[in-house]
């Protein structure tokens, strides 16, 4: 294993619902040393170029909707096996099916408002870091 970056997103109803510094007490406390982190709302065009993989889908225009109605926090996340373990700990993208103290179990309302991101691979979490922060972003 080795250390590794990945993206990670707190997303509208997490922001909303007053969730921001729960999720980033478990961030912290799961051994991630956070190198980017700021408060943004996105647009429609940034989101699309961000989850441009499902633009196209029958969920998309949902999924646009709810990212865009109100801020996020967006965050760059340092580990040991970064990627599959920040997965790990927001749980299965559907809450519902979410295991036990997951943050989406916790904190999502549905399979769109999930309440966190996570990128899926390394070429994704590379590339999601790099559309939302500069090197000078990040520390
Ligand atoms: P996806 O990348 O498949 O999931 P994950 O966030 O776990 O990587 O999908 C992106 C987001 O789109 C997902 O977090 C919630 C939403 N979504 C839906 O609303 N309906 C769906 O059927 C899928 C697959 C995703
Ligand atoms: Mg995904």
């Amino acid at each position: 294993m080795s250390i590794e970056r990945t993206f990670a997103i707190i997303k509208p109803n997490a922001v909303q619902n007053g969730n921001i510094g729960e999720i980033i007490t478990a961030i912290e406390k799961d051994g991630f040393t956070i190198r980017g982190l700021r408060l943004t709302r996105l647009t429609p065009a940034i989101c699309q170029g961000f989850y441009a993989e499902h633009v196209g889908k029958g969920f998309y225009p949902e999924l646009e909707n709810f990212m865009t109605e109100s801020p996020v926090v967006l965050l760059c996340l340092e580990r040991e096996n970064a990627i599959a373990r920040w997965r790990e700990v927001m749980g299965a993208t559907d809450p519902a099916k979410a295991a036990e103290g997951t943050l989406r179990k916790k904190f999502g309302e549905s399979m769109g408002r999930n309440a966190t991101h996570g990128s899926d691979s390394p070429a994704s979490a590379a590339r999601e870091v790099a559309y939302f922060f500069n090197a000078f972003d990040l520390a």
